[in-house]
């Protein structure tokens, strides 16, 4: 299957510098081997849409909000981020998990608002370095692939993104400060694999299963190689488009 690169831009970068980046973007995305998405901040999102027109290039929300409407002073709905031009969403950081207590059940509501209003999902999963160290990675991976996807039956477009919270750029002044090794990637993969055909049979062997944890121009050939790996969220490197267009070339 080909490969899905997501650009995850934060809270950084400004419209007008998104915009730019889009432009260059386009004939790029355009001709790659890989679906390429951006997911990029709320009040962007219209804006992008509009440079972006039917161009082969995905748009993503970071976060939506667990409730379809009513009286949630600052959240953003799925059905607005629909009507903005989304076609993906980011479910679970592990920004959203740590900074704003974004629990499993939380996740799981925004899966299945999200699916109302046919955006695919892309749920992000990982353990912390002291679950790690405590040899809990497993356990916590299992947890929030169980909770966060109860009573979801359609994962035609669903995909999860394993993030080790210890390798993502943000974290980095963790105990561990480091990059994954290849061998943890894949073992963590072919677990998130293992657990996706025991809820979803056959189904699940086709869901897409990214990594994202300090992906760079230097280390995605590495990456790219594995065959247990379908993709990339790319946090930090994904801001400059010289080296986001640079992990997108690496993929053979
Ligand atoms: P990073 O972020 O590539 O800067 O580590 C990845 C992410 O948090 O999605």
């Amino acid at each position: 299957m080909s490969k899905t690169l997501i650009a995850n831009w934060k809270m950084n970068l400004s419209l007008k510098e998104a915009v730019k980046y889009i432009e260059v973007m386009k004939p790029i995305s355009s001709k790659a081997k890989s679906e390429i998405i951006i997911a990029a901040p709320f009040t962007f999102l219209s804006g992008l849409k509009s440079v972006i027109k039917s161009a082969k290039l995905g748009l993503a929300a970071q976060n939506v909000a667990a409730e379809k409407a009513g009286a949630f002073t600052g959240e953003i709905s799925a059905s607005m981020i629909a009507e903005a031009g989304c076609d993906s969403c980011l479910v679970g950081h592990s920004e959203r998990r740590i900074y704003f207590q974004e629990t499993d059940d939380a996740v799981n509501k925004k899966i299945k608002i999200l699916q109302e209003q046919k955006i695919a999902p892309v749920l992000c999963v990982g353990e912390t370095d002291v679950e790690r160290q405590k040899g809990l990675t497993q356990e916590v991976i299992k947890r929030q692939l169980k909770v966060g996807l109860n009573e979801i039956t359609n994962v035609a477009k669903l995909s999860v993104a394993y993030e080790p919270v210890w390798a993502i750029s943000t974290f980095q002044q963790s105990a561990l400060k480091q990059t994954a090794t290849i061998d943890q990637i894949e073992e963590a993969h072919l677990m998130i694999k293992k657990e996706l055909v025991d809820l979803y049979g056959e189904k699940g062997k086709k869901i897409k299963i990214l990594y994202g944890g300090s992906v760079s121009p230097q280390n995605c050939d590495m990456i790219f190689k594995s065959k247990f790996v379908d993709g990339a969220l790319v946090g930090g490197a994904s801001l400059k488009v010289l080296d986001f267009i640079a992990i997108i070339n690496a993929v053979k």
